[in-house]
């Protein structure tokens, strides 16, 4: 199935690149990380039940055998097929056939209008056309978001050259309304009764990115560290959550080691959607002004 509008594909040409890095050694070096997400998902996901990964990917940080193992239906929602075909390869064949991939660019677009102007040179968007609408069938019992939300612009703004105060500028910019959008429509996805699961890389430790805090000692204590940290605010859905009214009713949080020199605290939101709830994330928008929304004080550039 297909739904991509991504004509510039400067946004997907660099996802697909970071993609498809190191398969095999990611497969294994982030195991401790499908355990943590599956901690999550086990509770929730009921016998023939229907999910959506979204930003799924090539599943190297997602449980998918383990999803597709109990679900009816899996529906891997990324604009990077080559990805998802990697991931439905590495299934046993019964597996597979009930994990299907569709294509689209959740943004619409949008991401790559703002990374074409940049390349192009010219004026760079006031607004944006950004979708809200459901993903996929948009009848999940189970819907995941999964850490997609830093990637929507900045694997794109790396792909272009731009780094530093540059970078940060237009993630302050476009993030914020990008994030909102995506956020609506993987609640929007979910059928009465049914979870999403929003995956956020909160903050990162590397070289050259120190943080206040040793990556030990806040997932010892997350809830009253985390603020002390340089974060991805602009791209924090739970914020977003926070902000439409939107109950999160639990948070959980892990280590992504994700290079040897390179690891990530990462924080996993659940809200329910009630009967009747939600109808105001349903509401389409047709254009976004992206200055109108608050950027985040205390938020940094991803590595
Ligand atoms: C950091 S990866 C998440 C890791 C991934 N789950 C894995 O295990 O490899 C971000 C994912 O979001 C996808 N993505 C980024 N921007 C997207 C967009 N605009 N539409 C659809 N998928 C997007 C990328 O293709 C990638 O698969």
């Amino acid at each position: 199935m297909t739904e991509v509008d991504a004509p510039a594909r400067i946004a997907l040409d660099a996802n697909a690149r970071n993609n498809a890095m190191h398969q095999g050694l990611r497969l294994d070096r982030w195991r401790t990380v499908r355990d943590a997400l599956w901690s999550v998902l086990d509770p929730l996901l009921e016998p023939g039940a229907r999910v959506a990964l979204v930003g799924g990917g090539s599943c190297d940080d997602v449980p998918l055998a383990r999803i597709a193992e109990r679900a009816a239906r899996v529906d891997l929602v990324d604009f990077d097929t080559g990805a998802t075909d990697r991931a439905r390869t590495r299934l046993e064949p019964t597996a597979r056939e009930r994990v299907t991939a569709i294509e689209c660019d959740v943004t619409g677009g949008c991401a790559d209008r703002v990374l074409a102007a940049l390349r192009d040179g010219a004026t760079l968007p006031r607004s944006l056309p950004l979708p809200v609408t459901p993903l996929g069938s948009g009848d999940y019992d189970l819907v995941v978001g999964d850490m997609l939300y830093t990637q929507l612009l900045h694997a794109g703004l790396i792909a272009l050259g731009i780094a530093g105060a540059r970078q940060h500028e237009l993630m302050r910019r476009y993030d914020p309304a990008l994030t909102e959008a995506l956020v609506r429509r993987v609640e929007a996805s979910v059928a009465p009764g049914g979870h999403a699961v929003h995956v956020h890389d909160l903050a990162c430790w590397a070289s050259g990115h120190t943080q206040p805090l040793a990556i030990e000692a806040v997932l010892a204590d997350p809830e009253r560290t985390w603020d002390q940290l340089l974060r991805h605010d602009n791209c924090d859905p739970l914020l977003v959550l926070r902000r439409l009214g939107v109950e999160v009713l639990a948070t959980s949080w892990w280590r992504w080691p994700f290079e040897p020199a390179k690891q990530f605290v990462v924080r996993c939101a659940v809200t329910r959607r009630a009967d009747g709830s939600h109808q105001a994330l349903l509401t389409q928008v047709s254009e976004k002004a992206v200055d109108g929304l608050p950027a985040a004080s205390r938020s940094v550039a991803p590595k």
